[in-house]
């Protein structure tokens, strides 16, 4: 078969690209090595940004969003037992919105299944071909059979882990890589939040944040060492280890349940440059990682899905190739602004089994620099709610 613009991948990327593209009047095939029930089980982070909201909205798949959202005007800090409001909404003008990007994943495929765009899930051993010339493809497998999709443009929004970026020869793509020495261990639970606010806690013995779902579902995470096994995670040693770390008061009003969900993800930078190989064209997390701190993963992938399609509708318009051409270094200048914030972040309320006296009592330094000046406050806010596009 032929279509225009072949997806590779059926996450957040992928799927807001096709609905975008779609809208504009672009046709695509979306190839997804997953099942349905198991893309929309997948829990992810919780935070957007106003521009992704925006965006969501621009896509047509805003409306539960809108309803269902949770709007925060400010967000805390809390270290050396004491907790700092940064007032988001009183030092930039915006605000942040909490709404689970598993229900965005339900939403895309909601739209697109009503839609009927061609999403088809359970293709196997995708591979890419003919990236440099002027007639690109996709094959795969599907129920025994193998299948091609010829088309002009290729968008690999197919993860970290997917195949798109590794169809890049070695020598034409940089990386620039940093792998944390812990992890984050999540739990959702069916529990009031703890505070309506998110808390980023660093405390002597790890990191914890608390953040949310909805005014009934909570989601926690500890930091833990990379290699954590879940399984010695019980839900009472997870919840005492919580309490331990978040202020004292937050502690005494902390409600704990049982958990629906328990897992460890590793942290991590990695940057590939450049987004763009001849036909391919690479979005969100097959091109970029950043660490949980900050929640900027699906905000990133976000903005590089509205550079691409604005740059693909562009051409389809009117053969124009310039938003082409520069989509790489567009996305990437965001890119590395997030990157940066969410190393920063990282590093400010983390512990780090390796830092040095020094690096701990600057570390202290610096959050204390934090809730006693406005300017550092400001430089947080901005970053958190979102760069301008
Ligand atoms: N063939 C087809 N599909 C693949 C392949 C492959 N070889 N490899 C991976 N995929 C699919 C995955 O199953 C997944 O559904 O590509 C999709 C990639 O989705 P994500 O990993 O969610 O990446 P992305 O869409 O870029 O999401 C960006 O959204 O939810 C957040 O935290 C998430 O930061 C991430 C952001
Ligand atoms: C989440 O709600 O899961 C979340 C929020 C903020 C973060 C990371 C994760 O920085």
């Amino acid at each position: 078969m032929r279509t225009q613009v072949g997806i590779v991948g059926g996450g957040p990327a992928g799927l807001l690209l096709a609905r975008l593209l779609g809208l504009a009047g672009i046709e695509t095939a979306v190839l997804e090595r997953r099942t349905p029930e198991y893309l929309r089980a997948r829990v992810r982070a919780g935070l957007l940004e106003q521009g992704t909201v925006d965006l969501l909205a621009e896509a047509g798949v805003g409306e539960r969003l809108a309803r269902e959202r949770l709007i925060h005007e400010g967000v805390e800090l809390a270290f050396d037992g004491g907790r700092h409001r940064i007032d988001l909404k009183g030092l930039t003008g915006r605000v942040v919105t909490i709404y689970g990007q598993a229900e965005i994943q339900k939403d895309l495929m909601d739209a697109h299944a009503a839609t009927g765009t061609n999403v088809v899930y359970e293709a196997e051993d995708v591979s890419l071909h003919g990236l440099t010339g002027d007639a690109p493809r996709l094959r795969y497998h599907k129920g025994g059979s193998s299948h091609e999709i010829a088309c002009d443009f290729i968008a690999g929004c197919d993860g970290f882990h997917g195949v798109s970026r590794q169809a890049i020869p070695q020598e034409v793509i940089r990386i620039y890589e940093r792998v944390y020495p812990f992890g984050w261990l999540g739990i959702l639970s069916d529990t009031r939040p703890v505070n309506h606010e998110l808390i980023y806690a660093n405390s002597e013995r790890g990191f914890a944040l608390c953040t949310m779902r909805s005014m009934t579902r909570s989601r926690y995470y500890l930091q833990v060492p990379a290699d954590e096994d879940v399984a010695d995670w019980p839900d009472a040693r997870f919840w005492t280890e919580l309490k331990r770390r978040i202020p004292a008061d937050a502690a005494a009003a902390l409600q704990t349940g049982p958990s629906i969900e328990k897992s460890v993800a590793p942290l991590r930078s990695f940057v590939a440059e450049p987004m763009r190989y001849g036909r391919l064209f690479l979005a969100g997390d097959a091109a970029h990682i950043v660490p949980p701190t900050g929640a900027k993963g699906l905000n990133l992938a976000a903005a590089d899905v509205r550079f691409l399609a604005a740059a693909l509708v562009a051409h389809y318009s009117g053969g124009d190739t310039d938003l082409m051409d520069g989509y790489s270094a567009r996305c990437l200048q965001r890119v590395w602004k997030a990157q940066r914030f969410s190393w920063w972040m990282t590093g400010l309320t983390h512990r780090f089994p390796e830092a040095s006296a020094f690096e701990r009592r600057a570390q202290a330094a610096e959050l204390a620099y934090l809730a006693s000046s406005k300017a550092a406050q400001m430089t947080l806010a901005e970053n958190y709610v979102g760069l301008p596009l």
